[in-house]
């Protein structure tokens, strides 16, 4: 049914689209008779053998929502009934704060791709944590990862204390967390992916982490524009800081290949969908060879068929993720990844 309803859906602004849809999923799973069995009876991956025990976490399977789908935590039990293993929510700040101007989202059809630079538009940390405090009491078994990240007015030198502040405001209402510093669209937050203020960052929450008798899993999310010699630094990061695991990776600033008109390719912001699949699955197999499996992957980038979501896992990934697939393939792909995993 997707294919017939896609390309109405293209005609129009992606955000726009994004937001009519989400609202409609919500209010079809919370208000229509009998929409969450609908929803379930219809996309949901009632597999057996599918289930992953990774990082201490159960995973009913292996295939989750990647962050910027849900940043605020408003959908997560309707798009958990489209049969996802898992939802990352997020990224969201300390402060709410608007993203940047729009447009800022864009289709580059010919490339089934995505380029955005949404620029961490979120409602805060409180009103996420909030609303998945309420959800965690009426299902605690959705798996639900807190992305978290800094304010865009908030200095590289302070980082550290607006990671924090999410850190503790999530550690209730989430079973792990990734600490985003790998978006191209929020000014200097890469350069925090080197060697010494990233060590700093994640040491800093995993003794937080510690403290506090139970401990989450924290994940480092990366760009998969690092070069070889950063991919080695990552290795010894984790491993010396102890963190539990790389999401590899975020959206790419690279344009290279494209098959859509420049006028459009060249928008700022991170490449995401088909273009970044290849190199998305190189950083995932260089992490793991060169970690020797010391750490799980969740591999994501241009996931949109199983056989995408196979050669992520080959390469080393024990979970995966997706977001621009979603998009393009619609929500009957989840099923389809799944069925073909097994
Ligand atoms: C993203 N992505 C993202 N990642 C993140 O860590 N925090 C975020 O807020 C966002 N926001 C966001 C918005 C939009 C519109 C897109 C398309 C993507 C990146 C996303 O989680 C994922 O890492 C990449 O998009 C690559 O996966 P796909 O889209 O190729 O499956």
């Amino acid at each position: 049914m997707y294919r017939f309803i896609k390309p109405i859906f293209f005609q129009f602004d992606p955000e726009n689209v994004h937001h009519f849809v989400v609202k409609r999923l919500k209010w079809f799973n919370d208000f229509f008779p009998f929409g969450k069995t609908i929803l379930r009876s219809t996309f949901d991956v009632n597999i057996k053998g599918l289930e992953r025990e990774v990082f201490g976490i159960k995973f009913r399977n292996p295939v989750g929502l990647a962050a910027g789908f849900d940043k605020n935590g408003e959908y997560v039990e309707a798009l958990s009934n489209l049969g996802f293993g898992f939802i990352e929510v997020g990224t969201v700040t300390p402060m709410p704060q608007p993203g940047n101007e729009k447009p800022r989202m864009f289709r580059l059809q010919e490339d089934e791709a995505l380029i955005n630079r949404m620029g961490f538009n979120n409602k805060g940390v409180d009103t996420c944590a909030e609303r998945l405090r309420i959800l965690k009491k009426k299902d605690p078994t959705i798996v639900i990862g807190g992305n978290i990240g800094k304010n865009k007015l908030t200095p590289n030198e302070e980082a550290v204390n607006d990671y924090i502040k999410c850190f503790d405001r999530l550690f209730d209402v989430v079973d792990y967390f990734v600490v985003n510093v790998s978006s191209p669209n929020t000014p200097g937050l890469r350069e925090l992916q080197e060697k010494e203020p990233l060590t700093h960052l994640l040491k800093t929450l995993q003794d937080r982490n510690s403290k506090n008798g139970i401990s989450r899993p924290i994940l480092l999310k990366i760009a998969p524009d690092l070069t070889d010699d950063q991919l080695n630094d990552i290795v010894d990061i984790v491993k010396s800081t102890h963190i539990a695991g790389v999401i590899a990776t975020n959206t790419t600033i690279d344009r290279d290949g494209l098959y859509t008109p420049a006028k459009l390719s060249q928008e700022t912001g991170g490449l995401s969908g088909k273009p970044l699949t290849k190199r998305s699955t190189e950083v995932i197999r260089y992490l793991s060879k060169k970690s020797a499996g010391a750490f799980p992957i969740i591999g994501v980038g241009g996931i949109h068929s199983p056989e995408d979501a196979k050669e992520k896992l080959a390469a080393g990934a024990s979970l995966v993720q997706l977001y621009t697939g979603f998009i393009y393939e619609g929500p009957g792909v989840i099923k389809r990844i799944c069925k073909g995993l097994l």
